[in-house]
């Protein structure tokens, strides 16, 4: 039952609508006091306060102002003379959620509260809905490593130096350039994202830098590139490997010069934001293989943060675990599972080629799948990628010794080719032999992209 409170120095106006509240089903107290009420406010949980303005010993909307500094959360109802504009204007500026004219009106008052309560809670769910945003975006973990990025994490967030952040897919490099803008003193300012591997390379500068309208750019309305958007906050460049040489020089340039130019434009614009930047590939090969500009890497490279595969930090899956259940359960408004300790160890020893991202799309799967609160070992099996090593298959499918040696080379050389991302000449190269002898082998056993 909802609580509510009515502070008021007239009995007559406290006896109406108590009565009329507790008819229509809330529990009601009230007071002609406004110092017992302010203490009753601190000490219990009322819903809603009816609070007159023109009390004796004093002004209902000092009391408001009260309640406001002692951040007590309710929502306020202001009792006020019919046409006193001055105190309407000063009672919401202080935050009340609605004004009761007198002479009460019964119905106008209960629609009043309910209008008042669905508010409430539409606040509590916000509130709620960013505490698990806040939540989602920790960092978890208690690897010796994890920590270390926490570390430097906390220590480069207060400064403005570029940050480059590598790891394979899914290790939670997004993750670490969110933490890093959330910790800085930018942090209410944009945190805005370019995928360079997602922009044709003929639209990254009007992407980046954003074009004016009219003929020589054929467009009609001006855009502002992302830049000019991250101004003030930070820009996080990720996947910048897979960024044209002409757009690293552009970039380059705007790191050097601290200026941008909308295409079509002739204005030079002051920009003012801080660059991170993420890569799941080698940088360095990329440099010698000239994809990489080396210039602009130094650039980007003043504080290296290599976020590890899961794999080599499987400490951390437990709690990993017990993070994602805790999220899917609630999300999902399930009672928290747990999971065995068995089915931990079976979770740890798993060779998690998509890292973190995988693990949360598999705990997610579990979590939905098995009805019971305690997930067992048993209970996962079947909802694990590949259970049986490749290697085991390889063994269990082949009749020759031949035949054994032609399936483990292909399945070898399609891990390779993935590990480059189809990079044929940086696959042969790693693999110790010529292009056309790669070529020869993929055609052999029908390797094929897709
Ligand atoms: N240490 C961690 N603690 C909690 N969640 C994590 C952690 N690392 C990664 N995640 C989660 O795993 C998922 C993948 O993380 P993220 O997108 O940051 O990875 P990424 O390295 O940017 O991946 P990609 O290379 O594919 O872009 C996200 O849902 C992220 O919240
Ligand atoms: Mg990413």
């Amino acid at each position: 039952m909802k609580s509510i409170l009515i502070i008021d120095d007239e009995i007559s106006i406290c006896e109406f609508l108590k009565n009329a509240l507790q008819y229509a089903g809330y529990y009601v107290e009230y007071t002609q006091d406004p110092m017992e009420g302010l203490e009753k406010l601190i000490l219990s949980d009322y819903a809603i306060l009816f609070l007159d303005i023109q009390m004796p010993d004093m002004n209902g909307l000092d009391l408001l102002k009260k309640i406001r500094e002692k951040n007590i959360d309710i929502m306020v109802l202001i009792i006020t003379a019919h046409g006193n504009i001055e105190n309407a204007i000063a009672a919401i500026k202080l935050g009340a959620f609605d004004l009761i004219e007198k002479p009460l009106d019964r119905e106008k008052i209960l629609v009043s509260i309910r209008n008042a309560l669905e508010q409430q809670k539409l606040l509590q769910e916000n509130r709620e809905f960013k505490k698990s945003i806040l939540a989602s975006e920790n960092i978890i973990g208690e690897s010796k490593v994890i920590k270390n990025i926490i570390y430097t994490i906390e220590r480069v967030a207060k400064t403005e130096s570029r940050v480059l952040i590598t790891g394979e897919n899914g290790t939670g490099k997004e993750l670490v350039a969110k933490a890093i803008h959330r910790l800085s003193s930018r942090a209410d300012k944009p945190f805005v994202q370019v995928n360079c591997d997602a922009i044709y390379s003929e639209l990254i500068d009007s992407e980046l830098f954003g074009h004016e309208s009219g003929p020589f750019t054929n467009t009609v309305e001006k855009r502002f590139g992302k830049f000019e958007l991250a101004d003030e906050g930070t820009l996080f460049l990720d996947e910048i490997c897979d960024m044209s040489l002409h757009a690293q020089s552009k970039i380059l340039r705007t790191i050097e010069e601290g200026v941008i130019e909308r295409v079509g434009g002739n204005e030079k614009i002051k920009i003012d934001v801080r660059i991170l930047a993420a890569a799941k590939k080698d940088l360095q090969y990329e440099i010698q293989q000239k994809n990489f500009r080396e210039d602009l890497f130094h650039r980007l490279n003043v504080i290296p943060i290599h976020v590890p595969p899961l794999r080599e930090r499987r400490e951390d899956i437990p709690l990993l675990i017990e993070h994602f259940t805790n999220e899917i359960c609630n999300k999902n408004k399930f009672p928290i599972k747990k999971f065995s300790d068995g089915a931990v160890s079976k979770l740890q020893s798993m060779p998690w080629k998509g890292n973190v991202r995988e693990l949360r799309n598999i705990i997610e799967r579990i979590v939905i799948m098995i009805p019971s609160e305690e997930i067992q070992e048993e209970d996962i099996n079947e909802l694990l990628p590949q259970s049986k090593s490749e290697l085991d298959e390889i063994i269990n499918k082949s009749n020759t010794f031949q035949e054994f040696k032609e399936k483990a080379e292909k399945s070898f050389i399609i891990k390779q080719l993935e590990a480059n991302n189809w990079n044929i000449s940086k696959t042969a190269d790693i693999l110790g032999i010529q292009r056309s002898h790669l070529y020869n082998k993929m055609k052999k056993y029908g390797i094929d992209k897709e």
